[in-house]
C-alpha cells in the first residue's frame, strides 16, 4: 500500500481551506499538477482526497452509496431542499424522488419545453434592435430563471414571476459556498437569511399548488408531476416534498444551464471562424422554415460539438464529493473512512493524455474512447438526470441568437476568465459581449 501524498501550502489548523475556497478549480489544478492520480489536502480538519484518472473516476462513480456516500457529503444542502427531501430523506425515499425528477425529464416530454423555452427565448431576442453590448452572464441568468421557472412551475406562475422569488431564490444560492462544504453549521447570518427566504418560498409554491388543485387544473410542467406522482408504497408527495423537489430542479438546472450558455457565447466570439460555420448549419435547419422548437430538438452537430467543448473547458460543477463510510480502496491507496472523495470534472478534462494540448478550445477534437474521462455531467448511479433538457436549453438560445444576430467580444479574449465564487464555475464579470444584426 502507498500512502496518499498531500498537497503542499497547509498552514496551521485551517489546512488548505482558505486556498481551496479562494478558487475551488485553480487550488484542484495545483494539487494535481504537483501530486498526480492521487492527493490529500486538509479542509479545516477534513481530510479531503482528490482523484484524478478516468479509472480512478469511474471507482468513485461506480461505488455504492454504503462506501461512498453523496449524502454524507452534501449536507448543507438539506436545510436548502427541505429536511424530507433528497439528501435529507432516507436513501431509500431519496432514491424514489430522483426517480421522479427523471420522469419529468424524460426524452417524451421534451417537445413541451422546448416550446416553453423557445418561447421564452424568441421572446427575448425580439428587444435586441440592430446592435449593442450586453453583459452576457446576467442575461443568460435572467433569461434561465424564467426558462426554468416556466417549464418548472407552468405559465400562470412564471408570467406573474416577480423580483421577489428571484431574491428568495437568492438568498438560498448564497448559503452553498465551497466553505458550506466541510461545515454546514458554521455560515451564522447567512443561514437565518436561507432559512426566511426557503419559509417564503415554500408559501409561495404551496399557494400555487392549493390553488391548481382547488381549479382542478392539470398542466404539462414539472409541478405537475410532482403533484400526481406517488412513492411505491402509494403515498403521494407532501406539499413540503413538492416544494423541496422544485427548489432542488431549480438549484441543478438553473445556472449550470445558464453559465454553459454564457460561455458558449464568450467562446463563438473568440472564435468567429467557427461561429460562421455554426451560423450556416443553423440556417440550414431554418431553410425548412420549421419552428425553434422543433429545431432544438434536432441533431445539430457542430452547434452541439462546440457546446460539449465548452462543457469540457467550463464545466459549471468543479467538484463531486462523496464521503467515505468505510476504508475506500483504489489500486495502491486505502482512503479512511470518514474523508470525503472528490472528483473534479475541471481538473480530469484538462489531462493532456487524453486532450492533446488541453487548454485550446478545440470543438472538432474527437470524442475520448473512456466514457469517464468526459464528466461534465458526472456518471455512474448519480448522472446528472437534467442533461436532455439542459442541451437542448443552450442549442434553443443559440438557434434563435446565431439565426439574427453575430458576436464579438467586448474586452481582450484573455480578461474572460472562470471564476468561482460560489461552488459553480462561471465567467468573470464584466462579461461583456457586442452584437449586431447580421446583414
Ligand atoms: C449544463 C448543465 C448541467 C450540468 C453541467 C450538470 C451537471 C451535473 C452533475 C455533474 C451531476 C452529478 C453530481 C454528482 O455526482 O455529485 C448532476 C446531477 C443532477 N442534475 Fe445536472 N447538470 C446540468 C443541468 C441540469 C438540469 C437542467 C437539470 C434539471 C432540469 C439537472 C438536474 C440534475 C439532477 C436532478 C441531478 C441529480 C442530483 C443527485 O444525484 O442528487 N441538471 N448534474
Amino acid at each position: 500500500m502507498h500512502s496518499i501524498p498531500t498537497v503542499s501550502g497547509a498552514t496551521g489548523e485551517a489546512g488548505h481551506f482558505e486556498e481551496f475556497c479562494a478558487n475551488p478549480a485553480l487550488f484542484l489544478s495545483r494539487a494535481h499538477a504537483e501530486n498526480g492520480e492521487v492527493c490529500q489536502f486538509d479542509l479545516n480538519g477534513l481530510r479531503t482526497v482528490l482523484l484524478v484518472s478516468p479509472e480512478a473516476q469511474e471507482a468513485v462513480f461506480r461505488a455504492p452509496d454504503e462506501q461512498l456516500n453523496a449524502a454524507a457529503a452534501y449536507q448543507m444542502m438539506v436545510p436548502v431542499f427541505g429536511p424530507g427531501v433528497q439528501y435529507g430523506a432516507p436513501p431509500e425515499l431519496e432514491r424514489q424522488q430522483l426517480k421522479i425528477q427523471a420522469t419529468g425529464l424524460r426524452q417524451d416530454r421534451m417537445q413541451r419545453y422546448a416550446a416553453v423555452i423557445a418561447g421564452e427565448v424568441e421572446a427575448w431576442v425580439e428587444g435586441w434592435g440592430e446592435a449593442g453590448e450586453l453583459d452576457i452572464y446576467e442575461a443568460f441568468t435572467r433569461l434561465t430563471l424564467k426558462t426554468s421557472t416556466h417549464c418548472l412551475m407552468g405559465t400562470r406562475f412564471r408570467n406573474t414571476l416577480t423580483d421577489e422569488f428571484a431574491d428568495l431564490y437568492q438568498e438560498l444560492e448564497h448559503s452553498v459556498s465551497p466553505a458550506a462544504l466541510r461545515d454546514p453549521a458554521a455560515l451564522g447570518e447567512v443561514s437565518a437569511r436561507r432559512d426566511a427566504a426557503r419559509a417564503r418560498l415554500a408559501e409561495l409554491i404551496t399557494a400555487h399548488i392549493d390553488e391548481r388543485r382547488a381549479k382542478g387544473e392539470v398542466h404539462e410542467d414539472m409541478l405537475q408531476v410532482y403533484m400526481d406522482a406517488t412513492y411505491d408504497d402509494g403515498r403521494p408527495l407532501s406539499a413540503d416534498e413538492i416544494v423541496g423537489m422544485v427548489i432542488w430542479f431549480m438549484f441543478a438546472g438553473h445556472h449550470t444551464s445558464g453559465n454553459t450558455s454564457s460561455w458558449t457565447a464568450v467562446e463563438l466570439a473568440r472564435h468567429p471562424d467557427e461561429a460562421a460555420a455554426i451560423t450556416a448549419e443553423i440556417d440550414a435547419l431554418y431553410a425548412h422554415n420549421e419552428e425553434l422548437s422543433r429545431q432544438a430538438l434536432k441533431e445539430i452537430p457542430r452547434l452541439q460539438d462546440f457546446i460539449m467543448e465548452t462543457l469540457r473547458l467550463h464545466p459549471p460543477l468543479v467538484t463531486l464529493t462523496r464521503r467515505a463510510l468505510v476504508d475506500f480502496a483504489y489500486g495502491d491507496y486505502v482512503i479512511p473512512a470518514g474523508s470525503n472523495v472528490m472528483v473534479s470534472p475541471y481538473v480530469a478534462h484538462r489531462l493532456e493524455q487524453w486532450f492533446p494540448q488541453p487548454e485550446r478550445f478545440d470543438a472538432a477534437r474527437p470524442e475520448p474512447d473512456n466514457v469517464f474521462a468526459f464528466i461534465p455531467f458526472g456518471g455512474g448511479h448519480r448522472k446528472c438526470v437534467g442533461n436532455a433538457f439542459a442541451i437542448l436549453q443552450v442549442k434553443a438560445i443559440f438557434c434563435a441568437l446565431l439565426r439574427r444576430y453575430r458576436f464579438e467580444l467586448v474586452d481582450a479574449p484573455e480578461s474572460y476568465r472562470d471564476i468561482m465564487p460560489s461552488l459553480i464555475l462561471r465567467p468573470s464579470e464584466p462579461c461583456l459581449l457586442r452584437y449586431a444584426r447580421r446583414g
